[in-house]
């Protein structure tokens, strides 16, 4: 019997219009652009706005695109799984939302949160399901509305964080491309250098917590750094190792886009040249879940059939990981 494996046939993506620019930050907080743009790398950041809008307003539109490019309606997608920390509402699963939104009648879902590193543990999920031959189409979204737990008064996240998303479709390949191998990682321990403090069972809301701001990100930079750049670097090295990869044999990289300084060390670490590093964070900043499937969406022409791509991740829990993925089509858009 052939093997199936997991290949990604579709991806769309979407952000929204506002744009956050430096020069407006320098406006709400003490900052400034060149110290951003050296300690990050980013020059402006998207924002959604609009009252009762939330991240399935995000994932909606980007899915529906790769249904569209692809050609396939709503009713024939078995699974979404929405990997998220800002979602829609605490329950039910903001994926329940998106099908609901997209007509996805067919499609159970749920909500995957493991961070900036969720998108990495969606596509290693979600490739099971298409593995084992119970499921033909499912659809993986990493989308966050960052803009809802980021102080605009705290210079040193507000700077970091911007909204988007992007999905991809996992289809059956019997050609053996699609997703080869995953590493993937975390250590809960890491929790107290960034999360959230209130909102949760632990803590929930009250006037106090929101007098305190607790509802937003809290995050020592310092001390992620340090962990990010040296487990992102390690992991990415070890899938490479894992599978017998040379540099040269990695076509691409696609890192979580946290902090231009951290994306450097892992492309070192792995021995990758700078042109096979995809690198959008001066245009959108961190969108947690959506930097890596925003990537392949901005990169999907340039992209051919065969490449070994390796995608890395590290954020909050501590999570992080690497897969490596053989891309299943050439487009000619
Ligand atoms: O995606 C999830 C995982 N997250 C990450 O991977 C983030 C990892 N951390 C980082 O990327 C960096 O730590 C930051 C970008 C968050 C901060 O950069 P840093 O080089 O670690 O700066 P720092 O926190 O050590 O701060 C250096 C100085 C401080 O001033 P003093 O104490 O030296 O006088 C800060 O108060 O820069 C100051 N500072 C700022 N100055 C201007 C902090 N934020 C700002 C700001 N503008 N926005």
């Amino acid at each position: 019997m052939t093997k199936i494996t997991a290949a990604i046939t579709a991806i769309g993506g979407y952000l929204p219009e506002y744009r956050l620019t430096n020069k407006e930050l320098e406006t709400m907080v003490d900052t400034n652009n060149e110290w951003i743009m050296s300690r990050t790398g980013i020059e402006e950041r998207r924002v959604l706005k609009g009252e009762g809008k939330g991240t399935s307003d995000l994932a909606a539109p980007a899915i529906e695109e790769l249904l569209q490019k692809r050609g396939i309606n709503p009713e024939e997608i078995d699974l979404i799984i929405c990997c998220t920390v800002t979602p829609d509402l605490v329950f039910p699963a903001t994926a329940n939302i998106i099908s609901d939104k997209i007509g996805a009648k067919n499609a159970f879902g749920f909500d995957l949160n493991a961070a900036c590193s969720g998108f990495l543990y969606g596509l290693a999920t979600g490739s099971k399901f298409i593995e084992s031959g119970q499921y033909k189409k499912v659809i993986i979204v990493g989308a966050d509305k960052m803009s809802s737990i980021v102080d605009y008064e705290d210079r040193t996240t507000c700077i970091i964080f911007g909204d988007g998303a992007a999905a991809v479709l996992l289809e059956p390949n019997e050609e053996g491309l699609g997703i080869q191998d995953s590493i993937l990682r975390s250590d809960g321990s890491g929790r107290i250098h960034l999360h959230q403090k209130a909102g949760g069972s632990v803590k929930p809301p009250s006037h106090e917590t929101i007098n305190q701001k607790e509802h937003y990100i809290y995050q020592e930079g310092q001390a992620v750094f340090k962990f990010a750049v040296t487990n992102m670097a390690d992991v990415s090295a070890e899938i490479m190792e894992k599978n017998k990869l040379t540099a040269e044999d990695v076509a691409w990289l696609v890192p979580h886009q946290a902090n231009k300084r951290i994306i450097d060390a892992t492309a070192k670490r792995m021995g990758v040249s700078d042109d096979k590093v995809m690198l959008n964070i001066s245009k959108y900043g961190n969108t947690t879940n959506g930097t890596i499937p925003l990537c392949l969406w901005e990169w999907e022409n340039q992209l051919k059939k065969g490449d070994n791509i390796i995608l890395s991740a590290f954020g909050g829990g501590f999570t992080w990981g690497s897969i490596y993925l053989k891309w299943a089509y050439d487009t000619n858009k």
